[in-house]
């Protein structure tokens, strides 16, 4: 553990380790923190503005409907920087753990690193929020995978739907918009018969998702959360750990080769 500051937190991370290393299942919510050191983006916080607007300007029905143009050419800029980004040791690390367990990873991003980094079915994520390779028609119930350059210069060179003409919208689920049942049921269920949730890089002021962990804690589980700040969650945490993912998610979850 020679990457990790201080006795404290080496400590903490032992203990960490402990629990999850005895939790039979184990869920993962995870959120923009866990691409940082990817080079992608948060949403807030230092670096979240996107020309003086703030994502929850921009992803809302209403601010499409605005502004088409607008709002493509923003997740055009996210896709653009995503795609020249990389997992990194924490998207490599919760893979590598859903393989050999039950662990699940349930995601808020919509960056596609998760998806990247999975080696298996049992390392696909739970997609929350929707992906930023993905689009869908404003007027019929086509979807595709597209991972093509946005051409945002003009309302006429916007992404159109393939089956019926009309204007396409990223597929990702946009503030006062609501989650897809059976996923989000799915995460409930998950987080609700969890002995852990690690939660990572997540602000956890976005709900449903931020109300995941505590779903888990009401029922008798433990919390640890990876953050570099405290959040909502902090508090309630049975162990918060203060710190970058790419640095503690492998520590805590490194198999025990040294017993
Ligand atoms: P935020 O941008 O709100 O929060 C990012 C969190 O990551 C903050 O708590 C940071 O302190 C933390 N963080 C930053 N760098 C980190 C690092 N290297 N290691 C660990 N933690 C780090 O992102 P989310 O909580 O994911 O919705 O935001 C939730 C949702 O709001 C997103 O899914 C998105 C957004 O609008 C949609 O796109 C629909």
């Amino acid at each position: 553990m020679a990457d990790l500051a201080s006795d404290a937190l080496r400590a903490a991370v032992g203990r960490a380790r402990g629990l999850l290393r005895d939790a039979a299942r184990v869920v993962v919510l995870t959120g923009a923190g866990v691409s940082a050191e990817s080079g992608v983006p948060t949403f807030r916080g230092p670096g979240g503005l996107w020309k003086n607007y703030r994502a929850e300007d921009l992803a809302t029905p209403g601010a499409f409907t605005r502004d088409p143009r607008l709002v493509w050419e923003w997740y055009g800029w996210r896709r653009s920087i995503v795609q020249q980004c990389v997992p990194n040791a924490a998207h490599v690390a919760l893979a590598g753990a859903a393989d050999r367990r039950v662990f699940r990873i349930v995601k808020q991003n919509v960056d596609g690193l998760h998806v990247e980094a999975a080696q298996s079915p049992a390392a696909q994520p739970l997609e929350l929020h929707g992906s930023l390779f993905r689009m869908r028609c404003t007027r019929c119930t086509a979807r595709r995978a597209d991972r093509d350059v946005i051409d945002a210069t003009s309302l006429e060179t916007l992404p159109r739907c393939t089956a019926c003409g009309a204007l396409a919208r990223p597929d990702i689920v946009w503030f006062g918009e609501s989650l897809d049942a059976n996923v989000l049921g799915e995460a409930m269920e998950l987080a609700s018969h969890a002995d852990a949730c690690l939660v990572v890089g997540t602000s956890a002021l976005v709900h449903p998702a931020a109300g995941l962990a505590d779903l888990t804690r009401r029922a008798g589980g433990a919390v640890i959360e990876v953050n570099v700040a405290d959040t909502p969650l902090t508090n309630d945490a049975t162990i918060s750990l203060r710190g970058p993912a790419a640095v503690l998610v492998p520590e805590l979850l490194a198999p025990d080769s040294d017993a």
